[in-house]
């Protein structure tokens, strides 16, 4: 167990946590997201989130203005990445900018977004030229089993990835294409929309810390400015292998109530497969990226 305190607050917080994986993931304990927090915790809060990533609050019971209020402590809250055109029964459900990723159907259609089953590795919006910096899940229903959400710290894979691999990305720029509904890498079974593809440095170097982070994925990430598709591909390929590798990842395994926040610029996250019988229901909201990644 550890505590952090804010070096900005006349009156120092400490927040009492505990580190979930060496690189990444920390849960912290002992506050009440269903209430407004006082500057001070919130300052400890973000600086926690910075160093670790990714921060876990468990037994939430919070209301949608509620999450939205947490949100908008890490930033202006980004709008929905999903148009109302693709998933029609989004809109209504949920106030403005929240997100619902649900396998739930009625009428015979989902809910929600990204309904079923196991996902690749990503980064949220990468596809868009200022991805958003944060995305929030909040769990309202889950399955009994699996559908955890997999992150993974892009500093330490950076910082430990093969120096041959590196010098022939390093500087380079990566194309990036999303179609809404695709969970697998050359599935092509989503709503494909032309105006969702972007090229982003290979590795990203994160506004408020500094250091470097892989900035490729999986699901996402399709080729290399410049270079020939073949060798563009096996390094690619290299580096996913590489950033995958289980040291470098924290799994979460859902319960009801429980909120996580992950910034988008030094980690990407994937799902496992859960049982397409069984209900599963996230609110998802987003905070809006500022800069283009450099
Ligand atoms: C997401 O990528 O936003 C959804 C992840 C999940 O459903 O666990």
């Amino acid at each position: 167990m550890s505590a952090v305190s804010s070096p900005k607050s006349p009156e120092a917080v400490t927040l009492e946590s505990v580190d979930l994986n060496p690189y990444i993931g920390t849960e912290v304990l002992g506050l009440d997201l269903s209430q407004p927090l006082d500057p001070a915790t919130i300052a400890a809060m973000r600086k926690l989130w910075l160093d670790r990533t990714v921060l876990v609050f468990r037994d939430q019971d919070i209301t949608q203005e509620e999450l939205l209020r947490f949100t908008g402590y890490f930033g202006e809250v980004g709008e929905r990445g999903l148009s109302a055109t693709v998933y029609p029964s989004t809109a209504g459900r949920v106030l403005p900018n929240i997100m619902l990723i649900s396998n739930i159907r009625e009428n015979g259609k989902t809910i929600g977004a990204l309904p079923d089953g196991e996902m690749n590795f990503h980064h949220d919006m990468i596809q868009t030229e200022k991805p958003h910096i944060a995305s929030v899940l909040y769990a309202r229903e889950v399955p009994s089993h699996g559908g955890d959400t997999c992150f993974a710290s892009g500093h330490a894979a950076y910082d430990t990835l093969d120096p041959e691999v590196r010098s022939k990305l390093e500087g380079k720029r990566v194309f990036h294409t999303y179609q809404y509904g695709r969970t697998k890498r050359g599935d092509d079974s989503g709503t494909y929309d032309l105006s969702d593809q972007s090229a982003h440095p290979a590795f990203r170097t994160h506004e408020e810390n500094g250091r470097k982070a892989i900035y490729v994925n999986r699901l996402m990430s399709v080729g290399v400015e410049g270079m020939d598709a073949k060798e563009g591909e096996a390094l690619l390929n290299a580096v996913f292998d590489h950033a995958e590798k289980p040291e470098f990842v924290y799994c979460h395994k859902w319960k009801v109530g429980d909120l996580v926040i992950w910034d988008n610029r030094n980690s990407m996250h994937a799902r496992t497969d859960f049982p397409s019988d069984q209900r599963r229901l996230m609110w998802r909201s987003q905070v809006r990226g500022t800069h283009k990644p450099f």
